[in-house]
């Protein structure tokens, strides 16, 4: 075979559907988030202001997770060093743990390498412990829970988006004695909507059905003290595993799981995705733990996060911008053809400095093809003013596209 004119017809094909991804390569400054430097193909520089980032908070850059993270790799060096089994665990993985189990009320909880990896790692491990156990699982979950669902071997079922009576359907159709786990996400993060958390709850109580949730675009940010939607509805304890992420609204990186002493112990034990790789540097433990210590008090950064994001959504639909609005702090603007976001998306980096990736299929459905605003407490009024004058002028300027885009 000619392995290299095969590669290059799989990426004239992305290229033939304009969704070819360029990353934009950019360079933070400590302090100065949201503004950063974008280094272009020819090699020169412009500041921009980054608008799609999934530092919700702008705690990547706060000087209480900096702090611990220099403590921290001046106390102990770079890497782990190991395995959690081999010498990887220390002292700050066991605190950030214990840190994020009391966040959402369970005994324990998880430690992984990612969100992904806790979603791919634990979704695939559970047949193991519970066979014949059937995972139904929301249509629009994360890539990272379809491909956990998909590897483990598992019966699965896929229910329609937030569709409580389609999974009822599901679930009365199967075995009432199989062991059966809801999969779902609390918020979609491309619409910015919720997930049906309570009905979802009653109907596991109802089947004997245990639930698994995806808090990733929801901690930090929603909840007394920024354990999630769920712990916001007072609903934390219906859940029996709760995923999460270190990398968006903590500012760090790496994800979790918060479940029973019992649940984590079997995980752990028995995922390969947790068993056989590097644990997080220290480093990375510790700012995260330190984030997440911050954010249980910091409320009043969550309520300017969620004003900033109101008035973001309030100003665009007042410009009769076509916006997708759940109440959450995600602001979709569809622009439904992927050619056209790019084009809307190089023209407000190349004429603005406003950066924004287009997000096109497969992330999101065909014809869904949106722009995706992340205001956050550290975007100020003038970012505000500069990002919704420039929409609006593009908006103008390419008014014959839009009465195409809208068709
Ligand atoms: C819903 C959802 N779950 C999980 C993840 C993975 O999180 P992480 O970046 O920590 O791997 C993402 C990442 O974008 C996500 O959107």
């Amino acid at each position: 075979m000619n392995f290299d004119a095969k590669l290059d017809e799989a990426l004239q094909r992305l290229h033939d559907e304009g969704r070819y991804r360029t990353f934009i390569d950019i360079e933070r400054r400590n302090g100065q988030f949201p503004h950063a430097v974008w280094t272009k193909p020819d090699g020169t520089q412009e500041p921009i202001s980054v608008w799609c980032g999934n530092d919700y908070l702008g705690m990547g850059q706060h000087p209480v997770i900096i702090e611990a993270m220099h403590e921290a790799i001046d106390a102990t060096g770079a890497g782990s060093g190991g395995t959690r089994n081999i010498s990887g665990t220390t002292v700050f993985h066991k605190r950030l743990e214990a840190e994020l189990a009391d966040l959402h009320g369970k005994e324990a909880a998880l430690l992984f390498t990612s969100a992904y990896i806790a979603n791919d790692a634990t979704l695939s491990t559970l047949p193991k412990l519970f066979p014949g156990l059937i995972i139904y699982s929301d249509e629009l979950n994360h890539a990272s829970m379809i491909e956990g669902v998909r590897r483990n071997g598992g019966a699965k079922r896929i229910f329609r988006h937030n569709d409580v009576e389609h999974l009822r359907e599901l679930l009365e159709a199967d075995d009432s004695a199989a062991p059966k786990l809801i999969a779902f996400e609390s918020v979609y993060s491309m619409d910015g909507d919720f997930g049906p958390i309570e009905e979802i709850c009653d109907l596991a109580d109802e089947f004997g059905a245990m639930t698994y949730i995806d808090e990733v675009h929801a901690v930090g940010m929603y909840g007394p003290r920024g354990a999630g939607v769920a712990e916001r509805d007072r609903i934390m304890h219906r859940l029996d595993i709760i995923n999460g992420t270190l990398a968006k609204a903590y500012g760090v990186m790496g994800g979790y799981i918060a479940a029973s002493a019992k649940m984590c112990d079997a995980i752990r034990s028995y995922a390969p995705g947790f068993i056989f790789t590097t644990s997080l540097p220290p480093a990375v433990a510790a700012g995260a733990a330190a984030s997440v210590a911050h954010l249980k008090r910091d409320q009043a950064l969550r309520d300017l996060h969620q004003e900033r994001a109101k008035i973001l959504k309030t100003r665009l639909k007042g410009m009769g911008l076509p916006i997708i609005d759940h109440g959450s702090h995600i602001v979709p603007v569809i622009v439904g053809d992927p050619v056209h976001t790019k084009q809307l998306s190089d023209m407000l980096l190349d004429g603005y400095g406003i950066y924004v990736q287009p997000i096109n299929f497969p992330t999101v459905p065909r014809g869904t093809e949106r722009l995706r605003f992340t205001p956050s407490p550290v975007h100020g009024p003038g970012e505000m003013d500069k990002l919704v004058r420039a929409m609006d002028e593009l908006w103008s300027h390419c008014a014959l596209n839009r009465a195409e885009l809208s068709a």
